[in-house]
């Protein structure tokens, strides 16, 4: 059983938690996630929900949650010093890469798992190479924790679909936009995180303008390491064939996004 340390809400319905979890903190790399127990009965909710690690510390973890149904509201009441039940490190994990151009694009909580990926990333990235962060969400209030990204050096760019912040309109717009003024070419390393729909229009972008695309997608997890096949994600499989005489031809099967994922090269994914 692990504690909570604290557990604040950072705007209407955006809490911040950190969990001591000293052994999981030691395994768990930016990109991973967690399945926490959410029970307020012996056996009720009886599944568990994942989780974005936000930050990884000596001490344990800190997730970024939106409250969103049963699970998120009774973890939502808990404080200090309350046990909570949290497994993990789950999932693949970004790739860390010091060499490249790197631009992260986020949607609303998909923000979590980035905070980790830019805190150790941020002091280490190759002269000329840096990290540009792109937000998107329907109205500012629903970008808790931008203040938090400052002590990194990273002023994101922001987009909200009611333009009460930044761009007025999708972040995919913002990303599209901004790319047009860059170099074609030898572009950005692009990473995402957010609504289906998001990361499927920066797929096609990604597609559209040769640039490399990891996306972590969301799915529903049962169990968060691979027995209920609960969180498959369509690939593309392409056969050996295909491959030694480089043809595209494809079938499709089948990825579970909590043991081979939740990072995904966006190609491989039928969208
Ligand atoms: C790998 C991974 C990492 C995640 N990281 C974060 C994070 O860092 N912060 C965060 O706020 N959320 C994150 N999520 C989403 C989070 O798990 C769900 O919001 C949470 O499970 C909702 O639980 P609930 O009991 O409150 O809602 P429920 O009562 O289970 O569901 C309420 C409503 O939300 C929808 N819903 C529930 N879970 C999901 C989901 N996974 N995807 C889409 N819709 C869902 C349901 O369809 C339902 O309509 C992550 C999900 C995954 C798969
Ligand atoms: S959540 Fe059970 S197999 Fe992925």
């Amino acid at each position: 059983m692990n504690t909570i340390i604290f557990n604040k809400e950072l705007s209407p319905g955006y809490f911040h938690m950190g969990i001591s979890a000293p052994e999981l903190a030691g395994k768990a790399k930016p990109g991973q996630f967690v399945m926490i127990s959410v029970r307020d009965g012996r056996y009720d909710p009886i599944l568990r929900r994942p989780m974005g690690i936000m930050f990884i510390e000596k001490w344990g973890i800190e997730i970024l949650y939106q409250l969103v149904g049963r699970g998120t509201y009774i973890i939502s009441r808990m404080g200090p010093g309350d046990p909570i039940d949290v497994i993990g490190p789950f999932g693949n994990g970004f790739q860390l890469r010091h060499d490249r151009d790197i631009w992260i694009i986020a949607g609303g909580c998909g923000l979590a798992p980035f905070f980790e990926l830019v805190k150790q990333l941020s002091h280490k990235m190759e002269k000329g190479k840096k990290i540009t962060m792109f937000l998107g969400a329907r109205t500012y209030p629903d970008l808790p924790a931008l203040g938090l990204l400052e002590r990194f050096g990273i002023k994101p760019g922001i987009a909200t679909e009611d333009g009460s912040a930044g761009f007025h309109g999708l972040v995919t717009e913002l990303v599209e936009n901004s790319l047009s003024e860059s170099h074609g070419k030898d572009g950005p390393l692009l990473l995402a995180s957010g609504p289906f729909g998001m990361l499927r229009a920066l797929a096609d972008l990604a597609v559209r303008r040769g640039l490399e695309c990891f996306v972590s997608i969301d799915r529903r997890m049962a169990c968060g390491f691979g027995v209920c096949l609960g969180c498959v994600v369509p690939v593309k499989q392409v056969s050996e064939d295909a491959q030694e005489s480089g043809e595209s031809g494809a079938g499709i099967s089948y990825k579970c996004a909590c043991t081979d994922g939740p990072v995904f090269n966006a190609r491989e994914i039928v969208w």
